[in-house]
């Protein structure tokens, strides 16, 4: 058995690969673009010739069944291709987009995406999707935020496992599943400046404690492949990194699907500095454990040559296409699973457009509310305006590759339909779109907002705006926007702001103008409706936070779990930029680790989202004040729906290790949970925490928990304050018990 085979292969493996040539185990490395309107000469004849494994971005059904057809029937051993796509957020039915979905703090939501666009996306034809992308980031710059489950390695591995569950269902061989993949591998939120593709920076304890949990978490549900980051990590590209692709991911975590490159990241390995030319880029990444090129061509061009020249070992390959295969036979590509159909479903199901509106539901975050919400459906006269009114293209967000704004319903739409003809709803954009600052527009949908009762005003950010290659430096409301909602505002009539983006954006002076603000993100086919029901009183906003919002791009990165520092803000008297004396002796005038100009605080903190209702925490109880390694300690707290409408609740439990051999964040998310009650009703929501869970990587790489003083805290977001503490013994006291 060769060196770093998976020994578990699929039993059909073996022997298929010893009646390979050298070059049709290559082919199965290499991963092209489907080509458009036909297939060239050329194409066909590598096909025949075994020398592609896989193809990506085959749209046409006709195209992709014959590229298929030509794989099996036309080459010496009938292998066939493994199709993958980008089902990010959805096929035909587009969901939030996944920091929409994390917005849920329901993994069962994200599974449910998954599940729904395995069965559309499989019947398509496709095999494979690249997708949950799990990159935790801190910097809503990074336009992939958007793809992502936000700024928590707890939070985002329980959603990425989820996802990878209801892309591969129980049984990959099954027809109506897809082969996930957990992207990008790894460190690439961590892009310096918030800037796509840039370096990541990283110490091997943040690495290890923060970005990598939810690939860890997907690998442990079986992800069948792993795609490799742009970025270098410390002068390293992740696609060339044998530290990453071998000693953790294959050696530590024992994974054993294969890894594939991301879109010419072989190649662009010259490009970083870290290979001379496309033969020591090829040589390096095979030597790394990248089983498979996306696009770029040097393992076509190199790797048989590096084979002959002795630079690499064939073993190198024979693990490379082993893998490949074995995924393939697993997916049941060899006869359980039809290989010649390939059809986006004609429309989207009525259950899968409940499932995503229901999904957008439970998105949507309720970031103020002076009491305006929900409007009462007798409102008389509702002018409904803003560029993201009635677009029902960037609802859907990014990523959408398959998804038809023929079945969008926006939220105009949805308005007009929630509330049928009894209330005059006044439309005008007033703007064409978000970028744009043409104000010619603005006269009409400000007359509308001065003949209404209330102004919905959804502004937010055009898909394209978020997304891959598209960092902003700044995050404000794009476009002529602002000054819209200044005119708006000036009517005097109130205001319900509706945000629809792909990110956080700085809102706060918009947020002023406002009597209520509610965050959509990119809400899907079905968001228009969710919102509506929102807007309404249908049911209550019920999403939280997956990420910190920050006041102002300079005060990027700010997260929850960050550290207390030596001089924490909270506890010093701070003299802000505006009361600082005119020629201040140059003294401190209360340093701390905050801004002069707008202190410390985020907008909005990580795991916040307002309720119709009042949530009450009271009550807290821990089982022990003292436990020992290996102990479960049990949290309770009382939690009331003391409001006067039925609504969810996401119930948070936050841990500090208070005193560690290296520093510890001031608070980490251990648990959650999404609990509905009525109004009067209260429940005793209950926490089992595992103290193995408390611990982190000390200065020697070992996961460790340490002995010490914790403290906990129950509440209804990062900020919350329910307290209590407990103490860890090491395990000589037993006697301190
Ligand atoms: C892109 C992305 C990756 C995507 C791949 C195929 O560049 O980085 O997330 O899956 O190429 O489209």
């Amino acid at each position: 058995m060769t060196m770093g085979r998976n020994k578990n292969f699929h039993p059909r493996v073996e022997d298929l690969l010893s009646r390979m040539t050298l070059r049709e185990k290559i082919g199965q490395m290499v991963q092209v673009a489907g080509p458009k309107g036909g297939i060239p000469d050329a194409l066909r004849r590598q096909l025949r010739e075994g020398r592609i494994g896989s193809m990506l971005n085959v749209t046409e059904p006709a195209i992709s069944c014959e590229l298929q057809r030509i794989a099996v029937e036309e080459s010496r051993l009938g292998i066939p291709l493994i199709i993958g796509r980008d089902v990010i957020h959805g096929c035909r039915t587009i969901f939030p987009i996944p920091l929409a979905l994390a917005a849920t703090w329901d993994p069962q939501a994200a599974e449910t995406c998954a599940r729904v666009a395995a069965r559309e996306a499989s019947a398509a034809g496709f095999h494979w999707t690249f997708a949950p992308m799990m990159d935790i980031t801190r910097d809503p710059r990074w336009g992939r935020i958007a793809e992502g489950f936000g700024e928590d390695p707890y939070l985002a591995s329980l959603f990425a496992a989820a996802m990878v569950r209801g892309f591969q269902g129980s049984d990959l061989s099954s027809p109506d599943t897809l082969a996930a993949c957990a992207k990008h591998f790894a460190g690439y939120g961590a892009a310096e400046g918030g800037r796509d593709y840039d370096a990541a920076v990283l110490s091997e304890n943040l690495l290890r404690d923060v970005y990598l949990p939810p690939f860890k978490a997907a690998v442990d549900a079986n992800v069948a492949t792993v795609m490799t980051a742009f970025n270098e990590i410390n002068g390293v590209p992740a696609t060339g990194s044998i530290h990453l692709l071998r000693k953790i991911l294959r050696e530590e975590w024992g994974f054993s699907g294969f890894v594939v490159s991301d879109w010419k990241s072989i190649e662009e390995m010259v490009n970083h500095g870290f290979c001379e030319d496309g033969r020591d880029a090829a040589r390096k990444a095979v030597q790394a454990g990248v089983d498979m090129e996306m696009q770029s061509s040097t393992y076509s061009d190199h790797l048989e040559d590096l084979v002959a020249t002795e630079e690499i070992r064939e073993g190198l390959i024979d693990d490379a296409a082993a893998h490949i295969l074995d995924i393939k036979f697993r997916l049941g590509l060899f006869g359980e699973r039809p290989l010649y159909r390939a059809a986006v479903p004609g429309q989207p199901e009525r259950e899968a457009l409940l499932q995503a509106k229901n999904a957008a539901l439970r998105s949507i975050v309720l970031l103020k509310n002076n009491g305006i919400l929900p409007l009462s459906p007798e409102t008389r006269r509702i002018a409904v305006v803003g560029p993201l009114a009635d677009d029902p293209y960037e609802v859907l967000g990014t990523w959408n590759r398959d998804g038809r704004t023929e079945d969008t319903i926006t939220p105009l739409a949805a308005i007009r339909s929630l509330l049928g003809e009894k209330t005059e709803i006044l439309h005008a954009g007033g703007m064409k779109y978000s970028r744009s600052r043409d104000t010619t527009g603005f006269a009409q949908a400000v007359q509308c907002a001065r003949e209404a009762d209330v102004v919905i005003f959804f502004a937010g950010e055009e898909a394209i705006l978020s997304g891959e290659g598209h960092s902003r430096a700044y995050l404000n409301l794009p476009g002529a926007q602002e000054t819209l909602l200044d005119e708006v505002a000036a009517t005097g009539t109130p205001i319900v702001l509706v945000v629809l983006a792909g990110r956080p954006l700085i809102i706060g002076k918009a947020a002023e103008k406002a009597a209520a603000v509610l965050y959509g993100w990119h809400p899907g086919t079905m968001g228009g409706p969710a919102l509506a029901d929102l807007i309404f009183g249908v049911e209550s906003p019920s999403g939280k936070l997956p990420i910190t919002f920050p006041k102002a791009e300079g005060q990027i990165p700010v997260y929850y779990a960050h550290k207390n520092t030596g001089r924490p803000p909270e506890k010093l008297s701070l003299t802000m930029i505006d009361d600082s004396p005119v020629r201040a002796y140059q003294s401190s005038l209360g340093d701390a680790a905050r801004y002069l100009d707008i202190g410390y605080q985020p907008q909005y903190p990580f795991g916040y989202g307002l309720s119709y209702t009042k949530f009450e925490y009271s009550d807290l109880r821990l089982s022990a004040g003292t436990v020992l390694p290996g102990d479960t300690i049990q949290a309770s707290v009382r939690l009331a729906n003391s409001g006067t409408m039925e609504a969810e609740e996401v119930v948070q439990l936050y841990v500090r290790d208070v005193t560690g051999s290296l520093t510890r964040p001031v608070k980490e998310l251990k648990g959650f949970q999404r609990i509905r009650l009525k109004p009067g009703e209260e429940r005793i929501v209950r926490f089992y925490i595992e103290t193995g869970k408390l611990g982190f990587h000390n200065s020697a790489m070992q996961y460790v928990v340490e002995p010490g003083r914790f403290t906990l805290w129950i509440g209804g977001d990062s900020q919350s304050s329910l307290m209590a503490e407990f103490h860890l013994l090491p395990t000589r006291d037993m006697n301190k018990r």
